[in-house]
């Protein structure tokens, strides 16, 4: 009977996830996938698993089943940010401040001064700093949203941005370090993010860290930031335990695909091929999945 059920959830979340992947846009089958989850979770069709703290813990509790993989993913969105924080990435790490160096510094907008980091979770950000980055998604990449079939819808984006398991890395000049009781402060003074979610990957086969967005305002572009951005997701993605990082790249964003293979990412294996049409016009897609490995020895 567990079996049935435990067959019948895996065979509704193949084909709602089918479904997602050849229906809706860009992302959305995380979504699917998370809701899914919510589903599975609220219906208890699986029992809830306990994590084991240590091997004396392990064994007194051998008839325990064991934890599984989407355990961590449900376990590590169910931290609060300061043990989150505490975990990953403390409030002390020197990946917190970026020193833009001399040398490559490309523009005269580019800030001379030490750059600082900040984590947070979605309900964590005010108003005024999901606008900030909103804006930075709608000026560097609305134009390629709109080029391509996934098309340009803001509320959408907002939605998908305020997912309460999406995180942030807000950077800020470091001589304008964050007042979180001031939700007044200036939103010019986000000059990029990162975000992030620690999900499923798209076939629901193991946890990965997924980077959902990273932008910088121009005049911090080209100087080392979005590399060490990167790096600190990698970091946190390491921290958690998964052994993936994945993201999607419009096709048409070259420059952004360049960064991304500069860094290890490759085309993963999940990521849609060029669609043969009933007359024979081949058509490419508008995204490419790209990914990296987090293993310990793995280079690529
Ligand atoms: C893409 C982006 C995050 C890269 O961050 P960045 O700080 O400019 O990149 P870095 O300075 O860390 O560059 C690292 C490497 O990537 C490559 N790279 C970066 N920008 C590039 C560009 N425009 N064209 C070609 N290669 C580029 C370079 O080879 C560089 O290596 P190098 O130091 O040996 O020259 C940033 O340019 C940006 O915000 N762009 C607009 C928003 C965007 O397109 N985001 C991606 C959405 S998927």
């Amino acid at each position: 009977m567990e079996q049935l059920s435990e067959s019948l959830v895996n065979h509704e979340r193949a084909s709602r996830v089918q479904k997602a992947v050849h229906g809706v846009g860009l992302n959305s089958p995380h979504k699917l996938l998370k809701r899914i989850r919510e589903d599975e979770r609220l219906s208890q069709t699986r029992p809830r698993k306990r994590r084991a703290t240590c091997p004396a813990d392990t064994e007194a509790h051998s008839d325990m089943p064991k934890l599984t993989e989407g355990d961590l993913v449900i376990e590590t969105n169910s931290l609060s940010p300061a043990e989150f924080q505490s975990r990953f990435l403390p409030i002390h790490s020197p990946l917190l401040v970026f020193v833009p160096e001399p040398k490559e510094r490309p523009t005269a907008k580019t800030p001379a001064d030490s750059l600082s980091m900040k984590l947070e979770t979605s309900a964590q950000l005010s108003k005024m700093e999901l606008d900030a980055c909103f804006n930075l998604v709608e000026e560097t990449s609305s134009e390629a949203y709109k080029n391509s079939t996934v098309r340009w819808r803001p509320k959408a984006k907002r939605r998908e941005m305020q997912d309460v398991d999406m995180r942030y890395i807000l950077v800020r000049r470091l001589s304008q370090p964050l007042d979180n009781n001031n939700s007044d402060q200036a939103p010019h003074d986000i000059l990029g993010f990162l975000s992030f979610m620690i999900t499923m990957d798209d076939d629901y086969m193991y946890p990965v860290l997924y980077v959902y967005e990273v932008h910088l305002s121009e005049g911090l572009r080209g100087c080392g930031l979005g590399s060490h951005l990167m790096n600190v997701a990698e970091k946190i993605g390491q921290g958690v335990g998964v052994t993936k990082i994945m993201l999607t790249v419009f096709t048409s964003n070259t420059a952004a695909e360049k960064f991304y293979r500069r860094l290890g990412y490759s085309k993963d294996d999940i990521s849609p091929e060029p669609r043969v049409l009933r007359n024979k016009t081949v058509r490419p897609p508008d995204y490419m999945i790209m990914s990296k490995s987090l293993k310990d020895g793995d280079d690529a």
